[in-house]
């Protein structure tokens, strides 16, 4: 049997790309119009408060509510699938309100899949919002078939959304596979590690970047788990490093995500002073 290469479809869709690009500056351009405000909303719905993206967790309501409502019709239970449907609107609103804010630190492929994911299910939440207002209205035999256009593209946009995760990585924290090493490693001279600098090398299979802060030598992941972007680059103002891609924050002492898009802490290291003028690190 042939597989599936829905990579290949999205690669051929480059019509998506302008679209794209003034969905983003949209975005953006009310984001820096709504002030901290409106930040501090992106922020919650990326997610570093709960420690993953809340896009995912939210989207299983909306499909499982008008999976439901469907099934509800076919049984004659009319006003309990009313409700549902109406329900599964309110959730699908939700979900493409956190789907949007981390579409929004997208580019390239990602953003162009993120572009049609994202088209699909707002046309889909259109329709069925319509389907429930029809419903409400009595006109319940006019309002079948949109549901079921809705929910159609809904399962279809829920398929790129799996394909956006499991085969593209999105949002996937990109240290979920990396140790550090297991045994004290000599990382970098002593002497390369300075308070207010960040220094970064290659231990045990890990890119780790070292600093000191109040004289305590700090070693951490330098791979932000956003997207992979180089935190060794990022700013460092006060033990907190900026990543230089989309602005996660990370408190270099205990590897806590403070502000996102990035949702899990980047992985910290212990570290001393070893022989010769070294710095050794170890997975803790
Ligand atoms: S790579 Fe996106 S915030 Fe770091």
């Amino acid at each position: 049997m042939k597989n599936l290469d829905p990579d290949s479809w999205v690669r051929a869709m480059r019509f998506l790309d302008p679209l794209a690009d003034r969905g983003q500056r949209l975005v953006g351009a009310g984001i820096r119009r709504g002030g901290a405000p409106a930040a501090t909303a992106k922020n919650l719905l990326n997610g570093p408060w709960l420690g993953h993206p809340v896009h995912p967790a939210l989207t299983d309501l909306p499909i499982g509510a008008w999976i439901g409502a469907a099934l509800l019709d076919l049984a004659g239970e009319e006003r309990a699938a009313d409700l549902l449907m109406a329900a599964g609107c309110a959730a699908g609103a939700a979900a493409a309100a956190s789907g949007i804010a981390d579409w929004q630190d997208s580019y390239g492929h990602e953003r162009r899949m993120g572009a049609l994911h994202g088209i699909l299910n707002l046309s889909a939440l259109a329709i069925l919002t319509g389907a429930v207002a029809l419903r409400a209205s009595g006109r319940r035999p006019a309002a079948r078939p949109l549901g079921r256009l809705g929910l159609g593209l809904a399962l279809g946009a829920a398929y790129f959304g799996g394909e956006l995760v499991f085969r593209q990585g999105t949002q996937v924290n990109r240290n979920a596979f990396t140790q550090g090493p297991s045994d004290w490693t000599p990382a970098v001279a002593e002497s390369e590690v300075r308070e207010g600098a960040m220094t970064t090398c290659q231990v045990g299979g890990a890119q780790v970047v070292l600093t000191r802060i109040g004289g305590r030598v700090c070693a951490a992941a330098s791979v932000c788990p956003h997207a992979g972007g180089p935190l060794s680059e990022g700013r460092l103002e006060g033990g907190v490093v900026t990543c230089p891609w989309h602005g996660s924050k990370f408190d270099l002492i205990t590897g806590r995500v403070l502000w996102g898009p990035a949702t899990t802490p980047i992985p910290t290291y212990e570290a001393r002073g070893g022989t010769a003028g070294m710095i050794e690190v170890r997975a803790r």
